[in-house]
Formats: structure tokens, sequence, C-alpha cells
């Protein structure tokens, strides 16, 4: 049974949806979430194989981050941000003890958008007397939705914005992305050329302050880059003195089996953003990590930079609950199931023509729908999204829905991200409705 259409009615009518034409909008309700599933008004449950969105980290009800957050509760539930606070202290010691060692300052924030914001500010302020203020971000990314995170954004979203119209101050350029290349190559005799490209953009530019990438695409695609990409893009900012902003919002705490996902290179990048799995989405918090060079301009600087809930104690009692369930055996989880989770990627690819890649790391994955394999075109493109024609992904979620999963899709894929707590049995029974809602691509396949 479905939650009923009056139970809904009042919400559609009186608040928004995010990224949706509002009449599109026919929201399940949801009423309880325990572990790694969801159950709505009518009493169905979800298997979230998508972590909603790739936030709940540790699946729903997690105990020892609710206590926490109560008791910060009746502790103390907000304070303005130039006072101290234990909460504040403890969450930052803990951070240390996990983040790359070079990044010594935090600065907390409430979205990953948020985080974002307040990175491009950071390196524009820190390379001011240099008068450097320009940002080089990739295509095929995600950065935020606020007017500064979506200009370094370079997916789609932003013609629906401000038409394409890139700001000054913003540079984009070609993204690391294999099976898409877009320098019509292959790895490894392209020698990086995404690497190198970005490298010769930095010199023809000039002033560029910074360059902010996903270590793995998230929303896009979860783009795996090639060994050497991320070394590299660290080689070439640090020898043209240019920062380099890992944005981890969707890749960082144990998502892709490391802390962050820089780690799987040894790469140390000068600013690292991160939200989502910080709280494990239990509460919204993000933070902005930096350098101490960075930190040390700051002493005799102003930090131009500021929110009221910047800090907040109920977040930080969230993210010091998480990290310690994290540290105490979710990570070692991910270790433990994500060569499974590959293999059961792979034989998704091997069985289903309309499955044109899978990518995978850690227990974060996309299956990329094509209709025409051999030439990897797929069912579907961004203005097909945009002009609201109908999503081959959409029919496939509806379907994993109907039959007790959830699924995040986006364009002509769909992510693959479950709870980070997620059993073996429990990635058997979503990996199952997955290979039964593929045979609905299948049949529209045309080569
Ligand atoms: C890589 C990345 N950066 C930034 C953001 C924006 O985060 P938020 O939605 O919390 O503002 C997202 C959201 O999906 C993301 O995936």
């Amino acid at each position: 049974m479905k939650s009923s259409i009056e139970d809904i009615k009042s919400t559609t009518e009186n608040t928004f949806v995010t990224w949706s034409r509002q009449r599109d909008w026919h929201p399940l309700k949801i009423v309880s979430a325990e572990g790694c599933y969801f159950k709505d008004s009518g009493g169905n449950k979800y298997l979230d194989m998508s972590s909603q969105l790739m936030c709940s980290n540790l699946g729903h009800g997690n105990k020892r981050v609710i206590e926490a957050i109560k008791k910060q509760a009746d502790k103390l539930a907000y304070i303005a941000p130039s006072f101290d606070t234990d909460i504040r202290e403890e969450v930052s010691q803990k951070l240390k003890s996990i983040i790359p060692d070079n990044l010594t300052k935090f600065f907390y924030g409430t979205s990953g958008t948020e985080a974002n914001e307040a990175a491009i500010k950071i390196a524009r302020m820190y390379n001011s007397k240099k008068n450097k203020n320009k940002i080089i971000s990739f295509y095929n990314s995600y950065h935020g939705s606020t007017l500064g995170s979506l200009q370094l954004t370079g997916d789609f979203r932003r013609k629906l914005v401000d038409n394409y119209e890139t700001a000054p101050g913003f540079v984009r350029v070609a993204p690391q992305f294999c099976y898409h290349c877009p320098f019509g190559l292959k790895y490894p005799e392209c020698n990086l050329a995404c690497a190198e490209n970005l490298e010769y953009i930095i010199k023809q530019e000039g002033n560029i302050a910074a360059v902010i990438f996903e270590p793995v695409t998230g929303t896009n695609g979860v783009v795996v880059p090639p060994d050497g990409f991320v070394k590299r893009i660290r080689e070439i900012t640090e020898e043209n003195d240019v920062l380099l902003i890992a944005d981890e919002v969707m890749t960082g705490f144990c998502r892709t089996g490391e802390w962050f996902a820089v780690n799987h290179w040894n790469v140390k990048p000068d600013i690292l953003t991160a939200a989502k799995g910080i709280t494990a989405a239990y509460a919204p918090l993000s933070l902005t990590a930096v350098d101490r060079k960075i930190s040390d301009y700051f002493e005799d600087n102003i930090f131009a930079h500021g929110h009221t809930y910047e800090a907040h104690p109920l977040m930080l009692a969230a993210a010091s609950a998480a990290i310690d369930e994290y540290r105490d055996y979710v990570l070692d989880n991910v270790k433990k199931q994500e060569s499974f989770f590959a293999k059961k990627l792979q034989e998704l690819k091997e069985k289903h023509p309309s499955v044109g890649d899978v990518r995978s790391i850690g227990l974060f994955g996309a299956v990329e729908l094509n209709k025409d394999r051999e030439k990897r075109i797929p069912f579907t493109t961004a203005d097909d999204k945009i002009a609201g024609r109908p999503q081959i992904v959409a029919k496939i979620a509806k379907y994993a829905m109907d039959h007790g999963v959830y699924l995040s899709t986006w364009i002509s894929h769909f992510i693959v991200a479950p709870p980070l707590i997620i059993s073996r049995e429990e990635l058997e029974q979503g990996f199952s409705v997955i290979d039964e809602a593929l045979e609905i691509s299948d049949k529209e396949v045309i080569k």
C-alpha cells in the first residue's frame, strides 16, 4: 500500500522539492527508518541502496549518534561561534587523527555547498596579495547549489540558473573520464592528457588561486580516476603555486574504503571539504580543513567568512559519535564488502547488454546505461532531463522501489552506494532487484 494522495497534498502544495519541476513531485511519506531500511506510511519497507543522497553512511536509527545529539541538546544546544565549547575541541581532535596531517585548522559549516563556498573564499583571500583570484574546476563535476559553488559545478545544472554564463574568476577544464575521454584517448597511452591539459590552462590563464576537484567524481557517474591522475594534478598545482582543493563531500568518511579518497593516492590537498558522511546525515554539518600555511596567513589577516550556525554544538555532537562508529567497525566493513560489491557490479555488466560501464571504489558504485554499448551512447542526456523527456533510469528506479529497493538516479546512470554498515545478505537482496530491473533497459537497447 502506498501513501495516500491526501497524505502528501499539503506537503507538495506548501513546500519545494529540489532540482525538479514541482508538478512532477509525488513523494512517498516516510515514517521511520532502521539500519539499511526505511518505511513508508503504507507500511512498505525499502532497502536503501544509495544511502539517500550518498550521505546516510551509518544507515538509519544509529543509537550512538542519536544519544550523542540528545545529550548535547540537554547540555548546550547552541552558542555563538565566537565562544569555545568542549564538543568543538573534541571533534577537532578526532578529525586531526584521521585527516591528512597537513590539514591543521577547521571551519565548520552546515552543507557541502557552504564548505566549498568557504574553500574558494579562503583560496582567494589567501592569494589576494599575489593578485590571484581565479578558480579552476572540472566539467562533469558538482560542487553545490549557491551561485559561487554552482560556478564551480561543471554539470548542466548551471544552465538552469545562469544559462551557462561564466562569472569572472571561474574557469572550467576537461575532466578525467576514461570511459568517455574528452580527448578521445586511451589510458595509459594518453600519458594523462587530462592532467597535462590542466597545466596548460593554468599557464595560459595566469592568476589562478586554486584548482578544485572531486577525487572520485560523484553524482556525475562515480568516475574513479586513472592511476597517476591525482598525484599528477598535485604536482602540477604545487609547481605552479596553485592551491589544490579536494571536494570530499561525497567521498569522505569511509565511502571509498579510506577515511578520505585522497588517501588512496597518498596526496595531501591544501584544502579539503567534507559534509554528508561527517555526521552520516544525522545533522547538517560540513567541514573546510586547511593547510597550516593557510591558517597562518589568517593570524594577521581577517578571516572574512562566517555563519550563525558555524560549529553548532548539536551537529558537532553527531560528528563526534559518527567518527567513533566509523573507527570502531564501519571502515572495516567497507573493506570487507568492497570486493564482493565490485564483483556484483561486474556481473551486471556481463549479463546486461544495456549496461555500458560499471565503476566502483569502496562501497561507491555506478551503473551506466547505454542504448549502444559499442559506441557508448547513453539512453538519455542532460538536455533530455532539462526538457522533461522520459528517462530509462526513472523506470529502473520505479521498478526497484516497487520491489523494495531505493536507488538514486542521474541522467543515464544510477548510483549504488548503500549504508556502509550493509551486510552481505542485504547486498545480495539489493543486487538481485537491480538485476531484475535492468531487463527494462535491456529491451530498449538498439545495438
Ligand atoms: C561532491 C559534492 N560537493 C558538494 C555537494 C553539495 O553538498 P550539499 O548538497 O550538502 O550542499 C555535493 C552534493 O551532492 C557533492 O556531491
